[in-house]
């Protein structure tokens, strides 16, 4: 199994990181057949699982019955579980307790969302032996205060916040951050600021890797336009993961018409 360090010298020597969101066994399985690099166990299970109209109404305990699952379909792939909204933000002990039942699910790292706020718990859990991603840009959790899901990053302040985030989550010990639906030459910017991977979902090909939510690659419901149907040229579920994985290790995924300006 690729562990931290392997992916993160990876990605520092110039391969892109493909990731995919998964919730369950059979297709952890199926993603783990196909090599790929990182399992994420999204709190999007809230809407693509649950049929919730966001992610806040996923609970921890439904993180950590979807992590096991994937974690037992996909033993030697290496698993991001989300944090849930309301599990962490209070306080670094309660980002802690929470962080701990993923891992104890079978999480190699937790992911949590917001910049310069976090950047306290995320020291506090990395100093403690459990690496975390940020997650940048987008924030669904957040989704009431940001009036939508509307890109990230388009004014100059803006911009700079997000690239002082990312720093102070790098320089908080963060493993690796997400970059959620901003603009393509930010995201390259801020990429090139710090010395962990990004992985971006909607922010461009410069990022380090690149990540998609399961059924959105898999052309199901109505997905997001910096998504792609990798099923429709494919003519099999493995074909789709391995086309996808091919296009984010080749940079053909993302193209212009997936990324924002
Ligand atoms: O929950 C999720 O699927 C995510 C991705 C959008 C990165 O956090």
């Amino acid at each position: 199994m690729a562990n931290l360090l392997d992916l993160q010298q990876r990605a520092a020597q110039g391969e892109k990181l493909a990731v995919l969101t998964c919730y369950d066994a059979s297709f952890a399985r199926l993603l783990a057949d196909a090599a790929l690099d990182i399992i994420l166990v999204g709190d999007s299970l809230g809407m693509v699982i649950q049929g919730q109209r966001s992610t806040l109404p996923v609970t921890l305990d439904d993180m950590a019955y979807h992590t096991r699952a994937v974690a037992r379909g996909a033993p030697d792939t290496f698993i991001i579980a989300d944090l849930p909204f309301g599990s962490y933000q209070a306080s670094p002990e309660q980002a802690f307790n929470a962080a701990s039942v993923l891992m104890a699910a079978g999480a190699h790292c937790v992911k949590l969302e917001g910049g310069a706020v976090m950047a306290t718990s995320v020291a506090f859990l990395s100093q403690r032996g459990i690496p975390v991603c940020g997650h940048l840009g987008l924030l669904p959790q957040s989704v009431n205060a940001l009036g939508g899901y509307k890109v990230q990053g388009k004014t100059d302040s803006a911009a700079q916040q997000l690239i002082s985030d990312a720093q102070l989550l790098t320089a908080s010990g963060a493993a690796m951050i997400v970059l959620e639906a901003i603009p393509a030459p930010l995201a390259k910017q801020l990429t090139s600021t710090i010395n962990i991977p990004t992985i971006g979902i909607g922010a461009g090909v410069d990022c380090n890797g690149q990540v998609l939510v399961l059924h959105d690659m898999l052309g199901m419901g109505k997905p997001p336009r910096f998504s792609h149907n990798f099923l429709q040229d494919s003519n099999s579920l493995q074909a789709a993961v391995a086309a996808y994985i091919n296009a984010v290790k080749t940079s053909t995924f993302p193209s212009e018409q997936h990324s924002f300006k």
